[in-house]
């Protein structure tokens, strides 16, 4: 799997100030992991991409036996790494859309606001790909993702910014070979699962 050496996917500074504080960490716990709690079992060996911090990774380890996280900004990976040694995650310095892990490996796939980190479409679309290779036959792709509203376009000031409309992500995903998606539009985010066939 690449290292991570990518300035262009690098955070900016508020953005990643506000990623790792008690405000998201409120919000992740009681609004987007419920949400993301009401698309099903997750099973036994769930992949996390893009954890970031780690605050998204806090509240899904409690949930999940074992947890895979993949995270392709060494400056954020390797601090993770440390913090939860010894713990049921297993954090992978690594770029999710090349991963070296197993095909047909994990019960579920996870990803929250990252979709809209990733340069460009064609990087959202290799990346459901090898997600889609990684997951069991019936595993779940689970994420969220922010609208493109202004509110969200005003804080990623030098940042990127690539988001996924959600009215072509079904399209996207049955592209990608995933059997079933749902799509849920909620304030300014939105929620999908997919399933693979
Ligand atoms: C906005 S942060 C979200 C962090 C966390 N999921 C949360 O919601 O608090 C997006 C993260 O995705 C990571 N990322 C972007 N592209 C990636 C890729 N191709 N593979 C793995 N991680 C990636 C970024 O480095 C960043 O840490």
């Amino acid at each position: 799997m690449r290292g991570a050496d990518r300035e262009a996917e690098h955070m900016n500074e508020g953005h990643l100030t506000f990623l790792a504080s008690p405000d998201w960490a409120r919000m992740l716990e009681t609004d987007v992991l419920p949400w993301v709690d009401t698309a099903g079992d997750l099973g036994d060996d769930v992949l996390e991409i893009g954890p970031g911090p780690g605050l998204t990774t806090d509240l899904l380890r409690q949930r999940v036996p074992r947890l895979t996280a993949v995270e392709v900004d060494e400056s954020l990976a390797i601090p993770l790494r440390e913090r939860l040694a010894g713990t049921n995650v297993d954090v992978v310095l690594g770029d999710a859309t090349e991963s070296a892990l197993e095909g047909d490996r994990f019960s579920a796939a996870t990803c929250f606001t990252m979709l809209h980190h990733m340069p460009t479409p064609e990087h959202q679309d290799r990346l459901f790909a090898e997600v889609r290779r990684v997951l069991r036959p019936g595993g779940i792709f689970v994420g969220t993702d922010s609208l493109d509203i202004d509110m969200i376009r005003d804080g990623h000031v030098d940042d990127v910014f690539v988001p996924v409309d959600p009215n072509t992500l079904e399209r996207r995903m049955r592209s990608a070979g995933f059997a079933e998606t749902t799509i849920d539009v909620r304030d300014w985010q939105f929620r999908f699962v997919a399933r693979k066939g």
